[in-house]
């Protein structure tokens, strides 16, 4: 899903979601909150048009395809938010994929991790990010996107 109406200057960032992030909406919505992922998609499509960046959104449940994406994205995009769900806490091979890019990453978690349970504490991702946004809810997404711009603009 991409937004319309981009020229060829338009930075382009790519909002990735990682397992079971598909299930929003219908999952645990006290902890997530009621949104589904499409609905979320197309608010970051909405808040890129009016920052003036393309968004594009995907979601795997699959470690590798998440890390092939993230390996693209160097080429292909001027940023990335990530969201790796149950990633961040062991995919060493989704941290290497993040610390071998340039472009700047930004990790989203909707809800607060370190509230939670300990195995949900660690993140082995967040270290190679250039930003970290936790418990925010949906609205980190957003967070996240406009952090990835100030990054690209700083
Ligand atoms: C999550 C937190 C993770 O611990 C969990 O495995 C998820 C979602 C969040 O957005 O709060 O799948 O990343």
């Amino acid at each position: 899903m991409a937004a319309e109406g981009a020229g060829p200057t338009t930075r382009r960032v790519l909002v990735l979601n990682g397992p079971n992030l598909n299930l929003l909406g219908r999952r645990d919505p006290a902890t997530y909150g009621a949104k589904t992922l499409a609905d979320v998609e197309s608010e970051l499509i909405a808040l890129g048009r009016e920052l003036e960046v393309e968004v594009e959104c995907r979601q795997s449940n699959h470690e590798g395809v998440l890390v092939d994406w993230v390996q693209h994205a160097q080429d292909t995009f001027d940023g990335i938010v990530i969201n790796p769900g149950a990633l961040a806490h062991y995919s060493i091979a989704l941290r290497d994929a993040v610390e071998a890019i340039v472009v700047p990453c930004v990790e989203v978690h909707i809800s607060n991790v370190h509230a939670r349970e300990r195995f949900r504490h660690v993140s082995v991702t967040a270290p190679v990010m250039q930003g970290y946004i936790c418990g925010c809810g949906t609205a980190g997404y957003g967070l996240a996107l406009r952090a990835v711009l100030a990054r690209l603009d700083g």
